[in-house]
Parts: C-alpha cells; sequence; structure tokens
C-alpha cells in the first residue's frame, strides 16, 4: 500500500514510509472534484454562496490542488510547530514537507500575493483524520473568502471611512443577532496595534459580518422555500443567529458565527480580521482586510436536507438525479427524498491497546502511540462507506497491570441497498483483522 510515489491530479509526489498516511480510499476523492460537478448539491452550495461575494470585487479560484506544503498549510498562517493539528494522526501526509491541505486557508498567503482584485473565493475540497459519524468524512468542501482594502488607494489613507462606505452598500437583513462581546480581547484577540487603528478594525469587523449574515439568512430562507414546497404546512422556528469570540492564529480579532437549528447551536463558519503580516509577508503590505473559512458541506446539509454526508461521495443516480432540476438562478432547490431507509447492522469490538512501551516512534510527530483516528482510519479502509457511525462506547483501565482496554460500536450501513447480515460480520471480521495488525491492538 506504501508505494514510494503518488499521483494527485496528474502530478507524482514522492512519498516518505514515516510520514504518508494516506489510504487509498482519501487518494481516490482527490480526483473527485464535487464542488465543481455540475448540479451537485456541493456545486449549487457553491453558487449560492458566492452570489453574495460578486466578481469583480471577488475573484474566484476552484481549482488549486488539494497537494500543499506544511509551509502553506501552517507556517504561513503562523501555526506554531507544537500546533496538535500538525500530527500524523490528524493531518494526512505524502511526505514531511507535502501534505493534503486541511482547509482553504492554506491558499491564503499565495492568493495574496497573486490576487489583483479586491476580494478573492477560493473553494477546494479538504482532507482532515477525524472521527466518523453522519456529519464527519475525512474529505468536504470549504469555501475561503477575503476581502481587502489598500491604504495606498483609499481617500486620505483612512480606510475606516472607506470600509463604512462601502458597508452602506450592503443589504440589510431583519434577523436577530446576538453579539454580546467587546471587539477585542487582550490576549486571544487583540488589536493589531500598530498596524491599524481600532476604528479600522472595528468597520472590518463590522463589513464582515454584515457580509456573512446576509449570506446565512439567504441559505435559511431559500432551506425555507424548499421545505415549504415538501410540505405547505410546514412551519419553522425563527433563524436566530450569535457571533462568539474565536481564536485562530491568522486573525485578530476573530469569531464563529453560530446559527440555532433544530435544537442546537450550530458552527457555520470561523472568520477574522487578518493578521498583517499574512499581507506584509504576500509583498502587499499596504493592505487590510477579513477573511472567512465555511464548510460547504454542512450547508448543503442543512439546505436540502441531507441526512448523511457519505451521500455527496454517492454515484447513485437516486440521488444525483434529484438536483438534477436545479436552474443557474438557482431558484428552484427541493429537498432531498431519501430513497428507502435501510437497517443500521450495529457490531461492537473491544480490545487491549497496545502498551504504550513497545512503540516505535522516529520523530515526535511519527506512527506510535495510539490514537483514536486510527481506529476510524482502519474502520473506514475495510469497510468504506458502509460505515455510518463509530463510537467508543466502553474503556477500562486494568487496576494492577494498568493496560488500557476500549470497546466500539461500530454501525455499518449502506445508503444504496440492505446489508445482509454476512457482509456486515464480513466487514466486521475484516476490521478486528486490520486492527491487530495495523494498531497492533490485542482483541478481548
Ligand atoms: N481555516 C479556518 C478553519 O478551517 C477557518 C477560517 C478561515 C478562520 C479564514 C478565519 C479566517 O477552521
Amino acid at each position: 500500500r506504501k508505494s514510494s510515489s503518488v499521483t494527485v491530479r496528474g502530478k507524482a509526489y514522492g512519498t516518505h514510509p514515516a510520514w504518508f498516511n494516506v489510504p487509498p480510499n482519501v487518494l481516490d476523492a482527490t480526483s473527485r472534484q464535487l464542488h465543481l460537478q455540475r448540479g451537485h448539491p456541493i456545486y449549487i452550495t457553491r453558487q449560492i454562496i458566492e452570489s453574495h461575494f460578486p466578481r469583480p470585487t471577488f475573484k474566484y479560484y476552484n481549482e488549486y490542488s488539494p497537494v500543499v506544503s506544511a509551509h502553506q498549510n501552517f507556517d504561513s498562517l503562523g501555526f506554531p510547530a507544537n500546533h496538535p493539528g500538525r500530527a500524523l494522526t490528524d493531518t494526512y501526509y505524502i511526505n514531511e514537507t507535502t501534505l493534503l491541505r486541511t482547509h482553504t486557508s492554506a491558499h491564503q498567503a499565495d492568493t495574496f500575493r497573486a490576487d489583483e482584485s479586491d476580494g478573492y473565493l477560493v473553494s477546494a475540497d479538504v482532507y482532515r483524520r477525524d472521527e466518523i459519524d453522519r456529519s464527519h468524512y475525512p474529505v468536504f468542501h470549504q469555501m475561503e473568502g477575503a476581502r481587502s482594502w489598500d491604504r495606498s488607494k483609499v481617500p486620505n489613507g483612512d480606510v475606516a471611512a472607506a470600509v463604512r462606505r462601502d458597508l452602506e452598500t450592503l443589504p440589510r437583513h431583519n434577523v436577530k443577532v446576538e453579539d454580546p462581546n467587546p471587539p477585542f480581547h487582550d490576549e486571544r484577540n487583540p488589536l493589531q496595534e500598530g498596524h491599524h487603528s481600532a476604528a479600522e478594525a472595528e468597520a472590518i469587523g463590522e463589513h464582515l459580518k454584515r457580509s456573512l449574515e446576509n449570506m446565512v439568512v439567504d441559505i435559511f430562507s431559500r432551506a425555507k422555500a424548499a421545505a415549504l414546497k415538501d410540505d405547505p404546512n410546514f412551519v419553522d422556528e425563527p433563524l436566530q443567529m450569535r457571533w462568539v469570540e474565536a481564536y485562530f492564529p491568522f486573525t485578530s480579532p476573530s469569531w464563529e458565527l453560530e446559527v440555532y437549528y433544530a435544537g442546537d447551536w450550530l458552527e457555520v463558519l470561523g472568520c477574522g480580521v487578518v493578521k498583517q503580516d499574512l499581507y506584509t509577508n504576500a509583498g502587499v503590505p499596504s493592505q487590510l482586510g477579513w477573511a472567512f473559512g465555511i464548510g460547504i458541506d454542512r450547508i448543503a446539509m442543512l439546505l436540502f436536507k441531507i441526512p448523511d454526508i457519505r451521500l455527496f461521495w454517492s454515484r447513485d443516480q437516486r440521488f444525483l438525479s434529484q438536483f438534477d432540476g436545479v436552474s443557474d438562478r438557482l431558484d428552484t432547490l427541493k429537498r432531498f427524498v431519501p430513497f428507502s431507509k435501510y437497517p443500521p447492522c450495529p457490531k461492537d469490538v473491544s480490545f487491549w491497546l497496545r502498551p504504550a512501551t513497545t512503540t516505535s516512534s522516529a520523530g515526535g510527530n511519527a506512527k506510535g502511540a495510539f490514537h483514536e483516528n486510527d481506529v476510524m482510519e482502519v474502520v473506514r479502509s475495510i469497510a468504506g462507506d458502509v460505515v455510518e457511525d463509530v463510537k467508543l462506547i466502553d474503556e477500562f483501565t486494568h487496576p494492577k497491570t494498568g493496560r488500557r482496554s476500549v470497546a466500539y460500536r461500530i454501525v455499518y450501513r449502506s445508503l444504496e441497498r440492505t446489508l445482509t447480515n454476512e457482509e456486515a460480520n464480513a466487514f466486521h471480521d475484516g476490521v478486528r483483522r486490520a486492527l491487530v495488525e495495523e494498531l497492533g491492538v490485542e482483541l478481548r
């Protein structure tokens, strides 16, 4: 499985055995580019978000390769050397310096450098080792947006005034938004003193917030219209949004936008005022502005009421054909009608972890101690898209030996057909064997 080179989007990359951790199913996904597949719900959702950030103010970049350097993905954005997101347990590496981007922010530096317009959008597939359930898949899609103002090009170098003039041209919505926190926080989100004034950062923050609120209001009103088409008696709770203080190494101040949906506050995006180092390092030190990153898949799930993120990867016409009628005017959205629901096959596995002393390690970031994401990868590598959910259900440390034992419940369920019990057993036996072979655990 570990060859000495892999090809992604037509380009070959040398792999390193101590680093390469990209399984075949994830590698295959690099060729799909669902955000560019006409009529796909990810494509439709991208277009709806893009419509809020129109040309020529914004320029669109939708074809960046998912293979980036650790510098692009982490260093250029100010992630510290020991940031947990860099670990092999969290990120797919090709070799020590080359990886599959974990977020579209990997392209910030290059796009700030290359882009001549006032803003840009980057839509792309991103890759993360993570848990398995109906809203997590190792590949998903993000859209990055940024809007910059050039101090040397606005009247009197007064960026605050220029941003406020632009703010006046944005539509106003009438949805209730909570925003209880002060704009700055001394430790996590200080004013970038020496680079811009509080008035500038505040104006940029307001422009950012209004732009994103408008987009989210539109998404939810389209989702409501689609729901009403389905069920004329549909009653919705009124939309509520709130801004929450957040931390990102490359923005200050930073926020997340949460939306109250189906009884829960749902995080929909991260954003902030871009750290000046990014502009300076990109050779455009006179610019300042905002950036945001939004997960397209989760928004598409809300918009079309798609119950499981795996459906996006389906090649089944019963899924794909449901989105055929959507015109380029994006005014005919219909909710997804699930095909018949196939029965789940839950199966448990419990095992002793390999004692920590026998782990080999080739440096701090190498494959070694047990990590739950490795279980997820093993299950996905055997059962592919037939696995719906993997959950830790029990944990136990032996009082004398100190050895740790864990139990997981794996739910096997195909979205496309009924699994026979024999098939589910065959997957589960394969998973048990692979856990032993790949992770060195001892089954109980
Ligand atoms: N890249 C961040 C993430 O994936 C989101 C983000 C983008 C935050 C741009 C701030 C600015 O979580």
